[in-house]
């Protein structure tokens, strides 16, 4: 009897794991629904001075009837493929951050997939991080990357807030917006590149400060609670402001700390723009001019998961970021939630 051969079945190694993690491309899209202040203060009582004065809020767009979350985050989602020159073949990890998701289930995630014709081999899921919830989908798309199992990853941060402000609300209605951001993230061998650090927490204990209190497991939704407007964003807004300037502000030194670096060595910070108020307190305390900072909430108000990613959007677009610079990221929103990214271009 002859020897059994030793049979090597031939297989090609691994890929190794990316050295660091970049943005390959931007996109964003804003309905075409423009609410403007005026408009608004023939609604509730309220007026355009007091909004501009108090939250540095214009107009902000708003998604018509037939538009989901769904549909604005696959159109920025389109839009950063194109600018990453990749196809919806390449993703492979695709993750929605939204406090208004399509459905309560299943995640928008999936909605977006079948919309944009990802594979069905790639990982789709909702993060709810609220407002701070790109910052946390960036850094969570980045470790699946840097860990050489994804490819090219899609993090889209996507809002319908107008399907849930109570309209009779003036001290909420006036804040909120519709839209969306999106970028691709993948990896590279060039050290030091793309998202650099991020710092990420939250303070669990103030959850009450900005909800929605009906509607979940802990208070479904009943006629009566409907009729409450339970289902309705609520906010203490003093409390929440001054929280989200001290979190905002820590978060953006302790990540400048890690890394060494002084604000100063930051090109261009995109803050959550919630109110023009919030990001100038910011910049006091960073002491940084207020020029440094991206801001677009008077067009668009507070976008929250969005917010974000369009700034950065429109930065790039608007030539803000430029090789070799250094992007500061900061936010703050429901949980309550805060991060901060940094990135060198
Ligand atoms: O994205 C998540 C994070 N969210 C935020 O960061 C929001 C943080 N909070 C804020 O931005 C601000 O607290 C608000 C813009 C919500 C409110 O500004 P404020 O300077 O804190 O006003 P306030 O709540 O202390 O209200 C001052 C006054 C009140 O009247 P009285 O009690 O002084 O007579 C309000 O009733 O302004 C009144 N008011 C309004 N008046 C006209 C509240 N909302 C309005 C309104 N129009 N829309």
């Amino acid at each position: 009897m002859s020897p059994p051969t030793v049979v090597t079945l031939s297989s090609s190694p691994a890929p190794l794991p990316p050295v660091s993690t970049v943005i390959l491309g931007t996109g964003s899209y804003a309905p075409a629904g423009l609410l403007t202040n005026s408009e608004l203060s023939k609604r509730v009582d309220t007026s355009d001075e007091w909004i501009v004065t108090r939250t540095g809020i214009r107009e902000r767009r708003i998604a018509g009837p037939e538009e989901a979350t769904s549909d604005m985050a696959a159109k920025a989602a389109l839009a950063a493929l194109a600018d990453a020159k990749l196809t919806p073949a390449d993703i492979d990890l695709l993750i929605v951050a939204t406090i208004t998701p399509d459905l309560p289930m299943p995640a928008t995630a999936c909605i977006v997939q079948a919309k944009l014709g990802l594979p069905t081999t790639a990982a789709c899921f909702d993060l709810n991080a609220a407002c701070s919830g790109f910052i946390y989908g960036l850094d969570t798309a980045s470790a699946m990357i840097a860990s050489g199992r994804y490819r090219h990853a899609l993090v889209i941060g996507a809002e319908k807030l107008s399907a849930i402000v109570d309209w009779k609300d003036r001290t909420t209605c006036v804040l909120f917006g519709d839209g969306a951001g999106a970028v691709v993230v993948g990896g590279s061998s060039r050290p030091g590149l793309g998202l650099v650090g991020t710092r990420l927490g939250a303070i669990g204990e103030s959850v009450d400060l900005l909800c929605i209190p009906g509607g979940g497991s802990s208070a479904p939704a009943t006629p009566a609670s409907i009729a409450a407007g339970d289902h309705t964003i609520k906010m203490k807004g003093k409390e929440v402001f001054k929280l989200a300037v001290r979190a905002m502000e820590e978060a953006a030194r302790d990540i400048l700390e890690q890394h060494g670096l002084h604000a100063d060595q930051i090109a261009c910070v995109i803050p959550h723009q919630a109110n023009l108020r919030i990001i100038e307190a910011i910049a006091q305390y960073l002491e940084l001019p207020l020029e440094r900072f991206f801001i677009n909430v008077d067009r668009y108000g507070n976008t929250s998961a969005a917010s974000i990613p369009i700034a950065l959007d429109e930065a790039r677009r608007a030539g803000r970021i430029k090789p070799g610079d250094l992007t500061l990221l900061v936010a703050f929103g429901a949980g309550l939630t805060y991060g901060s990214a940094l990135i060198r271009w």
